[in-house]
């Protein structure tokens, strides 16, 4: 579709050649206006997408006034067009901000790219401004207070509930820097404190405010919060800036509460600081009535479990949770599922029948794999989250549904933004709040609980009394690279439960591949020897010889030729870890 310009120029020669040319460069010209006043009606009216105008236009409304009106109240962006280049009007242009600036003469090459970079701006500034309305309107229905931030750490965005503790207005706080609108203190000695944020953007992991920290407000007043910085990323993937979510200390439950990390049906292992920091962020984001949640890790980190997790401890728990793939199901059956269908709407459907979205109203739909939606779904999908309402198919009736959506991705849904597949307008509605659920290698410290919570599990699935693992198992573990993450891990550790046939797991029954992993030190003469350092051999002979006497030292010792002393001295040295026993673990029901 060709851009449609408004040419408003009072000199009826100059408007005729003006709109000779544009029609020649394949531009359609709505009409002319020879006063500011005509303008505006024709603006009304022809909704261009452009004005092309002559500052120095007769008539109460000038130019720049004109141009004002134009912009602020038909959304239209101006090119002026000047006789001369004298010093007033160069003000007037200033002052009213045009997105293109002419002086006749002027050669027609300099009209159409002065034409082709003003509607690209408008574009630009149009998405701009979109995504600032879409992530306006999920923030206003937050309970909790939400700050975000660019990377220079300058304010974008507050939500009101932010709004009346900061005591700042939005608008005023865009653009300041973090600790002015956000000032923390100690409520020990009142000394000032910096939110991590520097450090969420360095690293691209989220962290606590900390505890005992009161909130300055610009009254005055001071107010006990607790919170979250997460970062948040565009849709190339990178760093574009942090979300904190905060509220006030002295309403609601404080740290996760033991009863509400184990919701019925499944639980959740987070023992590395970073998986912490993940968890009471998402469980602030869960508590908070926000209607859109984007989940992202690669595959096999744990988003299914997330998304469960989250749904049972929000005020919908009592409501359906009900997850769909959109990669399992192919696009025709997808939408039906999806939106339901009406008795006829298609050759087989003899009766209507409610999709999904409404089978969940009042609850959370959970969309897996978001990003091989089908491009024809998405536009419906957008409305579904901008207007909570669809029809079914073949239907004439706009359905409202009161619905949260999680969506998870791993990294491709960038990838599918950039090459088209996925629409921007949408990855930025949904991209709202991301939880981001770290690779297993970033957060070697949840491996071994992990490990010993499926010990207890596939115990109870396949009759076994598996005490736990042995210190090489554990240690293997550590030090596999996952790349299947935990999903990798459980199906290792399934293999090894049906496989064992000693008390504890070993490390050979984990058929880790990783170079390092077994502490095999008996190889045939034949085989080429591992060339291991000294240290290597050395520790690997200790892990073996602790594994065989379960960790009796005096026998290990007796094993080993070496005092108790000098073995205690070694398990030190080496920093290695006793057997991980899976007593202290309750049999996980997991599904
Ligand atoms: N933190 C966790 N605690 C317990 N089990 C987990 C955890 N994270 C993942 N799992 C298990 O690992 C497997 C893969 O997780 P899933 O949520 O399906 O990953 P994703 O959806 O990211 O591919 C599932 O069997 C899940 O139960
Ligand atoms: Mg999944």
């Amino acid at each position: 579709m060709p851009a449609r310009i408004l040419i408003v120029e009072n000199e009826r020669e100059t408007a005729v050649l003006l709109r000779d040319v544009l029609t020649e460069f394949g531009y359609l010209v709505t009409g002319v206006a020879s006063s500011g006043a005509a303008a505006m009606v024709r603006a009304q009216n022809e909704t261009p997408d452009l004005a092309l105008l002559d500052v120095s236009i007769p008539g109460e409304m000038d130019g720049a006034r004109t141009a004002h009106a134009l912009r602020e109240k038909c959304n239209v962006p101006v090119i002026f067009v000047n006789a001369n280049a004298d010093p007033q009007a160069l003000h007037l242009a200033e002052i009213s901000e045009p997105l293109g600036y002419l002086t006749k003469p002027f050669k027609r090459a300099q009209l159409q790219a002065n034409i082709e970079i003003a509607l690209y701006k408008h574009r630009e500034d149009l998405k701009c401004r979109e995504r600032m309305e879409s992530l306006l309107a999920a923030l206003r229905a937050l309970g909790a207070g939400v700050v975000s931030v660019n990377r220079e750490e300058t304010v974008t965005l507050l939500n009101p509930a932010a709004e009346v503790w900061t005591g700042w207005g939005s608008s005023e706080a865009q653009g300041r820097p973090l600790h002015e609108v956000f000032p923390l203190v100690a409520e020990r000695n009142g000394e000032r404190i910096y939110a991590r944020v520097a450090q969420v953007l360095a690293a691209g992991a989220s962290e606590e405010l900390g505890d005992g920290i009161l909130l300055l407000g610009s009254n005055g007043a001071k107010r006990p919060i607790e919170g979250s910085i997460a970062p948040i990323r565009d849709h190339r993937s990178e760093i574009s800036g942090a979300v904190i979510v905060f509220r006030d200390r002295r309403k609601g439950s404080g740290r996760l509460r033991p009863d509400l990390e184990r919701p019925s049906g499944f639980s959740m292992v987070a023992a590395s600081p970073a998986m912490q920091h993940v968890m009471e962020f998402a469980r602030r984001v869960a508590e908070s009535e926000t209607s859109t949640i984007l989940l992202q890790g690669e595959s096999g980190t744990g988003k299914d479990v997330m998304a469960r997790f989250m749904h049972h401890i929000g005020s919908r728990r009592d409501r359906p949770f009900v997850p769909l793939s959109c990669a399992a199901i192919p696009e025709t059956l997808l939408e039906s599922e999806m939106f339901g269908y009406e008795k006829g709407a298609f050759t087989d459907a003899v009766a209507q029948k409610p999709g999904i979205l409404e089978i969940a109203s009042g609850g959370t739909v959970f969309l897996d794999e978001i990003g091989d939606m089908p491009v024809s779904l998405q536009a419906k999908m957008l409305r579904v989250l901008e207007e909570r309402t669809f029809r079914r198919l073949g239907g004439v009736r706009d359905i409202h549904v009161d619905l949260r959506v999680m969506a998870a991705s791993n990294r491709k849904l960038a990838s599918a933004v950039e090459q088209g597949r996925f629409r921007l307008d949408l990855y930025y509605r949904l991209n709202v709040i991301q939880v981001v659920l770290p690779p297993l290698r970033e957060r070697r410290d949840d491996i071994v609980p992990l490990a010993k919570h499926f010990v207890g599990h596939y115990n109870h699935r396949f009759q076994r009394s598996l005490l736990g693992l042995t210190t090489g198992a554990a240690l293997a573990l550590r030090e596999h690279d996952w790349p299947g993450n935990v999903r990798e891990l459980r199906n290792a550790i399934e293999r090894a439960v049906l496989l064992e046939e000693s008390d504890w797991v070993q490390a050979s029954n984990l058929w880790l591949a990783s170079a390092h992993s077994l502490p095999e030190l008996r190889t045939r003469p034949d085989e080429p020897r591992p060339s291991y350092t000294l240290e290597e051999t050395e520790r690997r002979m200790l892990i073996e010889a602790l594994d065989k006497t379960s960790w009796n030292q005096t026998r290990a010792a007796l094993m080993l030729g070496i005092s108790r002393d000098t073995l205690r001295y070694k398990i030190r040295k080496f920093n290695l870890p006793r057997p991980a026993s899976i007593a202290d673990t309750a049999p996980g029901d997991i599904q």
